[in-house]
C-alpha cells in the first residue's frame, strides 16, 4: 500500500518504448515512494475517455513504477503515444496482489500477463525463493526484448520451445515439483494451468482480469463466481481479486 494512503499522482513519463511488435514499456516517477506488490494494478487516465485503464505494475523502485502494456484500442493508443516530460494521472495501486510464499514456485505468464508474474520474480529473488519463470508468445516478434525468463515457449516455435505454455508447464511440473504456481494470461489460459495443476496437488494463485470501470470495489462490474463455505458468491476482481486461488474460482 502507499505509505501515505494518498492513491492519485501527477506522475511524470521518463520514457515510453516499444518494446516488441505490440507491447510498450511506460515509465513514470509519481514523485513519492510508493510500496506496490506484484499483481497489484493501476488505473490510468486516458485523456478524453471516461474510464481509466487498469494495467499492472511490472516493476516499482521508491517513486518510479513501469508498466509492460499492449496496444489495443483508444487507451493503449493513448499512453503510447505519451512523451518524456508529459503528465498522467494515475491511481492505485489497487488489489490484493499475489501472496509470496516461503515455497518452490513455478510462475507462469502467457503473453502480456508475463508483467505481473516478471515482477513477482523479482520480489521473489530479493527474498532468496527459487522461483523458476515461465512464459509464452505467439511468436518471437511478440516476445518484449526485456523478457528475462527461465523457460520461453512460442506458439509456432520461432522461438525457445515450440507449442503453448500450457504444454510447457505440465512437463516443468513433472521435472521441478513446484510446492505452488503463480500465473497471469488469459482466462482460457489460467483455467487450463489450474486443472492441470490439480492433478498433481499444486496451488495456483492466478491473477485474473475483467473489464472494469471504479477499480475500488464500488459499481460491482468486474464481478466473478468463488466458491466460499460451500457457497458460491460474487468476488469483485479489482478489490477482493485480482489474484485468487484457482481452486476458488468458478470457471
Ligand atoms: C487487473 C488488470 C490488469 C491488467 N494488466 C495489464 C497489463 O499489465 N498490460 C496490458 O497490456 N493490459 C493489462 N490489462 C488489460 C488492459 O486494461 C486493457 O488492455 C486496456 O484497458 C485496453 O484499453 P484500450 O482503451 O486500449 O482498449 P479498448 O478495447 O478500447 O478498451 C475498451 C474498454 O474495455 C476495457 N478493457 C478492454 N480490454 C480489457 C481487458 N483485457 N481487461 C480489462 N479491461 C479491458 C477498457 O478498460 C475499456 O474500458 C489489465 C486489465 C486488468 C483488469
Ligand atoms: S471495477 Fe467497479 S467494482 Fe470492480
Amino acid at each position: 500500500m502507499i505509505k501515505d494512503k494518498k492513491k492519485i499522482f501527477e506522475a511524470v513519463v521518463d520514457k515510453v518504448e516499444k518494446v516488441s511488435r505490440s507491447a510498450y514499456l511506460i515509465e513514470t516517477d509519481l514523485k513519492e515512494e510508493v510500496d506496490v506488490k506484484a499483481g497489484q494494478f493501476v488505473s490510468i487516465y486516458c485523456d478524453g475517455l471516461t474510464l481509466r485503464r487498469p494495467f499492472s505494475v511490472y516493476s516499482c523502485k521508491a517513486s518510479k513504477i513501469g508498466i509492460l502494456f499492449k496496444e489495443k484500442g483508444k487507451g493503449t493508443k493513448y499512453i503510447k503515444s505519451l512523451k518524456k516530460g508529459d503528465l498522467v494521472n494515475i491511481t492505485g495501486p489497487f488489489g490484493n496482489g499475489f501472496t509470496l510464499e516461503n515455497k518452490k514456485a513455478l510462475s507462469v505468464g502467457a503473453g502480456i500477463g508475463y508483467a505481473p508474474v516478471a515482477f513477482l520474480k523479482s520480489k521473489s529473488d530479493e527474498c532468496g525463493i527459487e522461483n523458476m519463470l515461465l512464459c509464452g508468445f505467439p511468436n518471437k516478434n511478440e516476445i518484449p526484448d526485456l523478457v528475462k525468463a527461465d523457460v520461453i515457449c512460442t506458439d509456432d516455435g520461432s522461438y525457445g520451445i515450440k507449442g503453448s505454455v500450457l504444454d510447457a508447464a505440465e512437463n516443468i511440473l513433472k521435472d521441478y515439483k513446484p510446492q505452488i504456481i503463480y500465473a497471469c494470461g488469459p482466462l482460457i489460459v489460467l483455467k487450463k494451468l489450474v486443472q492441470t495443476a490439480q492433478k498433481y496437488d499444486i496451488p495456483v494463485q492466478v491473477a485474473m482480469e475483467k473489464e472494469m470501470a471504479c477499480s475500488i470495489g464500488v459499481c460491482r462490474g468486474c464481478v466473478i463466481r468463488v466458491k466460499h463455505d460451500g457457497n458460491i458468491v460474487n468476488k469483485t476482481v479489482c478489490k477482493d481479486g485480482p489474484v485468487f486461488w484457482g481452486s476458488e474460482v468458478v470457471w
